[in-house]
């Protein structure tokens, strides 16, 4: 049976927006439908059969778009297997160790007995909106600080998961 798979994503400079796509790419390799979609213009969570969402971090926080589409979908998301990323430190951190969910991100986790959760490196380069970016940027300490190795490797892990759980 096809199995259906929303990548959804908050995201203010589209970097998180790459990730979910990648995420949804690695899925594609195994035979699972994935689609990605902004958190923001999702309706309804009726023809998934699991979902991945993932927000960039703000002050501490998911973008909002993400944590709107938590609450808005919280009944639906609690009938589903759920996998959550964050997106953010501007170092090489996330590479180095897990960075375990801000508390916001946490309290919904145990709320939607969430599957998992993992913090990749966030990326700020040249056009990023928005004061503190702009200060950042012209203090030297922006860059990609993604790691689309981890990245494909955690996706992997979620599409041995949903395997497991369709063919048990
Ligand atoms: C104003 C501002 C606040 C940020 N706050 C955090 C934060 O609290 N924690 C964190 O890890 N990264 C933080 N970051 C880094 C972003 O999360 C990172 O740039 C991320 O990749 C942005 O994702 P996006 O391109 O999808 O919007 C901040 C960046 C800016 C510009």
């Amino acid at each position: 049976m096809e199995q259906k798979v929303l990548v959804a994503h908050g995201t203010a400079n589209g970097s998180t927006q790459e990730i979910a796509e990648t995420v949804a790419e690695v899925l594609r390799t195994t035979g699972i439908t994935a689609e990605v979609l902004p958190a923001r213009s999702v309706t309804e969570l009726d023809r998934y059969e699991a979902v991945v969402v993932g927000g960039a971090l703000y002050a501490g926080r998911w973008h909002k778009d993400a944590r709107r589409f938590v609450r808005r979908h919280r009944g639906a998301l609690a009938h589903r297997p759920v996998w959550f990323f964050s997106s953010g430190p501007l170092d090489s951190t996330a590479s180095q160790r897990d960075i375990p969910p801000v508390p916001g991100v946490k309290r919904a986790m145990a709320r939607l007995d969430a599957r998992g959760h993992v913090t990749f490196g966030g990326c700020l380069t040249e056009g990023a909106q928005g004061r503190i970016a702009r200060m950042i940027l012209r203090n030297g300490k922006g860059g990609d600080f993604r790691d689309f190795a981890a990245i494909e490797d955690w996706a992997m892990g979620v599409a041995k998961e949903l395997g497991a759980m369709t063919h048990r």
